[in-house]
């Protein structure tokens, strides 16, 4: 099993929503050997659901968020999972500072792997109010990430 983590600040509206769109978009690919999850920096948030706005959009996509509950990156997330995915550069930068160094190769930046969005952040809707926009950035990743995965 291939697993993945994708991370943000709060883990209510980035993370979950690339976890729910990548679930869904591995189910219609027919590919079972990849697990996702979510998972954030900080503890701001923890044990709270998803934001109202990452809900509606995964609602309308056919995606049930009521299981999803904000949860902190934990220190054993380094060794169980083979890709941990930052939503924007400082998610990066917090997961490095926290990664063993043998495990600092697993740590990316998600639009990294989108031709022409290289080095960008996924904007968070908490400070911008656009979850559409971050949805339409999150799915021109499903494709080249999935990619990866099978090739791990
Ligand atoms: P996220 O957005 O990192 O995409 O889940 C945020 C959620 C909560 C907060 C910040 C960002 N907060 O400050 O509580």
């Amino acid at each position: 099993m291939v697993k993945v983590l994708f991370v943000c600040l709060g883990n209510i509206c980035r993370s979950p929503m690339a976890e729910g769109l990548m679930r869904q978009y591995l189910v219609q690919e027919n590919i079972q050997e990849v697990a996702v999850s979510s998972a954030a920096t900080s503890t701001w948030e923890h044990g709270n659901p998803v934001h109202p706005g990452t809900k509606a959009i995964l609602q309308r996509e056919g995606i049930d968020t009521n299981q999803m509950f904000s949860t902190p990156v934990k220190a054993s997330d380094f060794a169980e999972y083979d890709f941990i995915i930052g939503m924007d550069r400082q998610n990066v930068k917090d997961l490095k500072a926290r990664a063993p160094h043998e495990y600092q190769d697993k740590i990316f930046l998600y639009l990294d792997a989108v031709e022409g969005h290289h080095n960008q952040d996924v904007p968070d809707p908490w400070y911008t109010g656009d979850f559409e926009e971050t949805y339409r950035l999150l799915e021109l990743g499903l494709d080249p990430w999935k990619i990866r995965f099978l090739n791990k």
